[in-house]
């Protein structure tokens, strides 16, 4: 057992470390990249030593299972139905993920009632055994795109450079301010056409957010647009697996680094992941010694 092997298993078996960090993509806008990025992001978070769940929960249109190939025995429909436990469910793909398909096609989902929302949603809860959820939700305010992002720890807002979708971001942002005003809210601006048009959408959706909700939003960066990710649609293998040094796989490679460093750099140190990374930092330099 390598070096690295050993210290997960001492880390796993000690409990009282554990805790999953969960993180929602969501929009205002539907359409702008939010499953696209999800499961490039998952993918490229689980490169960096760290395991990751992606959970789709868009009750309407789920499609992370049809970016990534596969075709799920069970989704969330038969663990909302309560046919099946949430952890029965749970996939594991081989880019190193474990996947939760959502329901597809079940539109009546769309509207669960509360109990059956509160229900799902402490059951997601209990899959504590992971660094990571990456939670890919619907667009919009619905009450259930905005349950999922109420309960995860961060939420990540993808917009493009549309007005449109840079509006619908303003909105989604107002609607989780006025409801989590702690919220940890970040931003990614996807389908840029250059560095300077991502820095400077970013920075227009955070000056409003500061300026008129007093709401601290951060730039987690931007992905470019890219042929690689229609392709990768396409052919139904993701794009950081199948263009890795595409444009968009080196961006989304950039936003998984800020995620896992942040939290060191935070000294907010409580997940696993902030956990992993002081305890090689500490073995490496006394390696160095
Ligand atoms: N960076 C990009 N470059 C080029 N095309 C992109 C990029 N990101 C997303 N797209 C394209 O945009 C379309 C929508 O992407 P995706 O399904 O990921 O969006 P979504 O926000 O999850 O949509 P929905 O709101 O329906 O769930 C896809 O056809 C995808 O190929
Ligand atoms: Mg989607």
């Amino acid at each position: 057992m390598d070096q690295a092997t050993n210290l997960r298993k001492l880390v796993l078996e000690n409990r009282q470390v554990k805790k999953t960090k969960t993180i929602a993509v969501t929009s205002g806008k539907g359409g702008v990249g939010k499953s696209s990025i999800s499961v490039s992001l998952a993918i490229a978070l689980a490169r960096n030593n760290v395991t990751v769940t992606l959970l789709d929960a868009d009750l309407g249109l789920a499609n992370v299972n049809v970016i990534l190939g596969i075709i799920p025995k069970y989704n969330l429909y038969h663990v909302i139905k309560g046919k099946k436990k949430l952890r029965e469910i749970v996939i594991e793909v081989p880019e190193n993920i474990k996947i939760i398909a959502g329901a597809s096609g079940f539109h009546q989902l769309a509207n669960l009632d509360v109990k059956q929302r509160t229900d799902f949603i402490e059951s997601v809860a209990e899959l504590d055994s992971d660094d990571y959820m990456i939670i890919d939700t619907g667009a919009g305010v619905s009450q259930n795109v905005l349950a999922f992002v109420l309960a995860a720890d961060e939420v990540i807002v993808v917009t493009t450079p549309e007005p449109t979708a840079i509006t619908d971001a303003y909105g989604i942002i107002k609607s989780i301010a006025a409801q989590a005003p702690d919220k940890s809210i970040k931003l990614v601006v996807n389908r840029v056409q250059s560095v300077a048009e991502g820095k400077r959408v970013a920075q227009r959706v955070i000056n409003i957010a500061g300026q008129f909700l007093n709401v601290k939003v951060e730039n987690l960066g931007f992905v470019f647009d890219d042929i690689a990710v229609p392709k990768s649609v396409r052919n139904q293998k993701p794009f950081f697996v199948s263009y890795p040094k595409s444009k968009a796989s080196v961006c989304v490679s950039i936003i998984a680094e800020r995620i896992i460093n942040r939290e060191v750099e935070n000294g907010k140190a409580t997940g696993l992941p902030g956990f992993f990374r002081n305890l090689f930092r500490s073995t490496e330099k006394e390696e160095e010694k």
